[in-house]
């Protein structure tokens, strides 16, 4: 009796390790070329985004308060062309300002016990107007253009 001897590798229906490995190679290759590519185009849309501000912040339109929504000596903070306004009903008036510290860009708060726009960050103050009080802050806030119309205010 005679038995013939055969490696697994040429047995029926078994792919050779090199055909095999071969394919499993060339997938792999595919596979991180993908994974390469998806993390580049990430990466190239975060510096774009970064780079060019959303149109939306660019192309503001106008936005209207009613007086009333502001307590006399309280302020509100909106959204306006994609930074935070603080409104304030002052007894001389209404003021509307940017609420981003000079400093470092910390969102001020309306104090009406000191009658003053608090930084949180590094206690800088600014008076109803803008006005740098105390504190580190570099600069007056930046004033924002407003009308007061039947009871309204716009911003434009
Ligand atoms: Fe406002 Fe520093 S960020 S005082």
């Amino acid at each position: 009796m005679k038995f013939e001897s055969r490696s697994v590798n040429n047995m029926p229906g078994h792919k050779s390790e090199k055909s095999g490995g071969k394919s499993r190679r060339a997938f792999l290759e595919r596979f991180m070329g993908f994974v390469i590519f998806v993390l580049f185009a990430g990466s190239v849309n975060i510096v774009v985004r970064y780079l060019i501000p959303p149109a939306k912040a660019k192309k503001a339109k106008k936005l209207t308060i009613e007086v009333a929504q502001i307590q006399p000596g309280s302020s509100l903070v909106v959204e306006y062309r994609g930074e935070p306004v603080v409104l304030i009903n002052h007894p001389e008036g209404i003021r509307a300002l940017s609420a981003v510290c000079t400093h470092l860009g910390c969102i001020v708060k309306w104090n009406p016990d000191e009658n003053a726009l608090v930084c949180p960050c590094h206690g800088g103050r600014f008076d109803a107007n803008g006005r740098v009080i105390s504190g580190p802050p570099p600069e007056p806030l930046q004033k924002i253009e407003f009308e007061v119309d039947d009871d309204q205010i716009i911003l434009a």
